[in-house]
């Protein structure tokens, strides 16, 4: 596979779309594709947050979450953006069920030393931090943004048994949610891709066009 070059020196793509349409392993393969770093948004928060998703939600509800996507987002695409040890997980968060003290493990993959104030990488978003506003503005102003557009029956194909893993999927409305979110993705971004019928590595190849 040869690698690509991006014409700018720092570019950032941000993946949107909603749960199951491939956000994580498109970056992967972006990420070997244009020889640049992928964060997965989720994971960063998990590992700063030194929990799961799920757990995340259960103890502390979404509002924390979303505010700790907030900041990671920050964090990440704000150049001089709140650094990690201080930021989202500093102190307890608001819990449902009083305070919820985190720990604050260093973030393995992209820790503040590294984080690329000048270089170019991915970042694969969680299905809803595109909906804040103040989010969809970090990433307007900071990225370039990649719609993953998929039908209803594609999304359910590739969450399959993992609509578990998803809080927000747990008690149905995931029809609702698609319908809502759809416009706000396709507001969000500089490109939409329909991908039923492509691989993740297509995908890939598709965006390294559309932005070299
Ligand atoms: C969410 C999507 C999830 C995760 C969290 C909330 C959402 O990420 O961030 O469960 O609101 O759509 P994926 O889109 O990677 O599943």
């Amino acid at each position: 596979m040869t690698e690509r070059t991006l014409p700018f020196s720092r570019m950032i793509v941000a993946l949107t779309g909603f749960m199951g349409c491939g956000k994580s392993s498109v970056g992967r393969e972006l990420s070997t594709l244009l020889g640049i770093p992928v964060v997965d948004l989720d994971r960063y928060i998990e590992e700063k947050a030194g929990k799961s998703i799920p757990d995340i939600f259960a103890q502390s509800g979404e509002k924390a979450f979303r505010d700790l996507e907030t900041a990671a987002l920050s964090e990440l695409l704000v150049p001089g953006g709140h650094p990690s040890e201080t930021s989202c997980c500093a102190g307890p968060l608001p819990s449902d069920d009083g305070p919820l003290p985190l720990m604050l493990p260093r973030v393995a993959q992209f820790q503040r030393g590294d984080r690329p104030e000048q270089s170019s990488f991915i970042v694969s978003l969680g299905g809803g931090a595109i909906l804040r506003p103040e989010n969809a503005a970090m990433i307007r102003e900071h990225c370039t943004c990649i719609f993953l557009r998929a039908t209803p029956e594609t999304l359910r194909l590739h969450l399959g048994g993992e609509q578990g893993q998803r809080p927000l999927l747990k008690d149905g409305g995931f029809e609702a949610l698609l319908q809502e979110r759809t416009p706000v993705y396709s507001a969000a971004a500089d490109f939409i891709i329909d991908t039923d019928t492509l691989s993740p590595m297509q995908i890939a190849g598709i965006i390294a066009n559309l932005i070299s």
